[in-house]
């Protein structure tokens, strides 16, 4: 991560404050001012608030038990193309497809931070130090019934730098509170947050940490994703939005900042340090296994805004979940970026439903079929992908004229095109996650895929019986007359016509 001086555009919004005020304008955030109790009750005005497509995310001003003057924000992007399309600068009235394709240029953009005066930075305006730190007057919300604790981290990003070459990795790990100045933190095995930290504990040295909570939204988005391990999710964020990331120095060690954070603690991970943390109700609407000992965070310093903005994520089915539409978008995008990278040609789209598990499930591959053999390269090289590999168990490749975000048309290829005693292969031993709760405990967290073949029949193209189609001068004449014959909207897109 090189940082730079100059800004390199001015940007709309600089951090969550701003962000705020910038989507309410178009109506996406609802403001909840009388007191809720952030014990199940801020999760289930959440989870009730956004059953529906298109909730707004939730501003919670008054806390139970609050000891300080922090607030919360929860379904802070959710199941809103909206509010991803405002936070990384789209056009909100896109269609999912259409951010997918838009979204693959934003991300193949790298920003690098720019560094400003710990007196210029916002999150600077208070700092406590030490024993006068006290994390358990802040309102950390209890989600479900059965969870573990109170999970002051869940919507917040942590910062962990590789000490072999300097690259600060960003990603979204809960946290368990344990007390006035230790947190615990969960990162599955394997993310680069994890990595770091192993090396630095491989040199015999404590872990320094930097966590942001109440951070730019292009931020949380980037800190998501899995890029490359020495790749920077601050660059990639700063390319998303279009301008840098503002950092500045840290208190405790020559780490960077946010600093236009809401709040920002810096501290160790000591090896060997552990406490009791977790279960906590998660993306796929089960408890996340056992409470289970796990490292922990020494927090030795705090800086905060004036009533500082706290994102707390909530994990759940969808749409309720934090996992939401800009995750299937950035997912998709990806995977069609990793297929590309590999070579592979004629991909027209790919989308990755956020209602199967939180883009966790369900995968479909749009194509133009070239070769004998293709569909299949895709089918497989898809679902292994680095984007893909992770969870995701059904995998269906369809032609080029299917749109892969609209389901009707998905299932429209599925049900004419896949004959499923030839056209389904399985992937065994894939990565799945340690609590799948459809497999046996003993197979955790080894899951499988299914690739299905939802494309016409590459062989037998030739016998494939006729299709119905419109002719295409009169798909014209209609589209002409639409405004005349009083049809409402827009005029629908169609990719393929009757064929004398
Ligand atoms: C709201 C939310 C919560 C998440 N919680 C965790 C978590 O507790 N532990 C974890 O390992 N990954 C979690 N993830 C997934 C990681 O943030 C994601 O895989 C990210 O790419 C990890 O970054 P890394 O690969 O750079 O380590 C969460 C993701 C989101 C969006």
């Amino acid at each position: 991560m090189a940082t730079t001086t100059a800004a390199t555009n001015s940007p709309l919004w600089r951090d969550l404050r701003e962000w705020i005020d910038h989507v309410q304008a178009h109506g996406q955030v609802q403001t909840i001012s009388p007191e809720v109790d952030p014990v199940e009750e801020l999760s289930a005005i959440t989870f009730l608030g956004s059953r529906e497509v298109g909730a707004p995310a939730f501003l919670f001003e008054t806390l139970k038990g609050n000891r300080s003057d922090a607030r919360v924000l929860t379904n802070m992007l959710g199941a809103s193309k909206e509010r991803y399309a405002l936070t990384v600068g789209l056009e909100p009235t896109l269609s999912v497809g259409d951010m997918v394709r838009a979204t693959r240029e934003l991300s193949k953009r790298r920003i690098p931070p720019i560094l400003i005066d710990q007196a210029q930075a916002p999150v600077m305006s208070n700092t406590l130090l030490g024993d006068a730190i006290d994390l358990t007057a802040l309102p950390a919300p209890k989600f479900w019934p059965g969870d573990g604790g109170a999970f002051i981290g869940t919507g917040n990003v942590t910062f962990i730098r590789n000490p072999e070459n300097g690259v600060v990795n960003a990603g979204v790990y809960r946290q368990m509170l344990h007390g006035p100045r230790s947190i615990g933190i969960n990162m599955v095995p394997g993310r680069h947050g994890a990595l770091n930290r192993d090396a630095w504990w491989a040199r015999g040295e404590p872990c320094p940490v930097v966590i942001a909570y109440g951070i730019d939204p292009a931020l949380f988005i980037a800190a998501t994703q899995a890029y490359a391990h020495d790749d920077s999710e601050i660059d990639a964020a700063g390319g998303l939005k279009g301008n840098p990331v503002e950092l500045t120095g840290a208190t405790l060690s020559d780490m960077l900042i946010p600093a236009r954070a809401e709040m920002v603690l810096e501290g160790f991970i000591h090896p060997g340090q552990t406490a009791v943390e977790g279960p906590l109700g998660e993306f796929h609407g089960y408890y996340s296994g056992k409470a289970e000992m796990r490292p922990v965070i020494s927090v030795e310093a705090l800086h905060y805004r004036p009533q500082p903005i706290m994102t707390a994520a909530l994990m759940a089915t969808y749409p309720s979940c934090e996992i939401g539409e800009y995750h299937a978008i950035m997912r998709a995008a990806r995977v069609w970026d990793n297929l590309e990278a590999m070579g592979v040609p004629g991909i027209n789209g790919v989308y990755v439903y956020p209602a199967a598990s939180s883009a966790a499930g369900l995968m479909v591959v749009s194509l133009k079929q070239m070769y004998p053999g293709h569909t299949a390269q895709v089918l497989a090289l898809a679902a292994q992908s680095p984007a893909a590999a992770y969870c995701v168990r059904w995998v269906v490749a369809v032609d080029d004229y299917i749109e892969p975000c609209d389901i009707n048309q998905v299932m429209w290829a599925m049900s004419v095109h896949c004959n499923p005693s030839d056209d389904i292969d399985i992937l065994r031993k894939t990565w799945s996650y340690r609590t799948d709760p459809s497999l046996a405990p003993d197979m955790r967290p080894y899951g499988s895929k299914a690739l299905i073949d939802a494309c016409e029949n590459h062989r037998h193209r030739s016998t494939l019986p006729k299709r119905a189609l419109l002719r295409e001068s009169t798909y014209q004449r209609v589209a002409e007359r639409w405004d005349e014959l009083g049809l409402k909207g827009r005029v629908p897109q169609l990719r393929s016509f009757h064929q004398e």
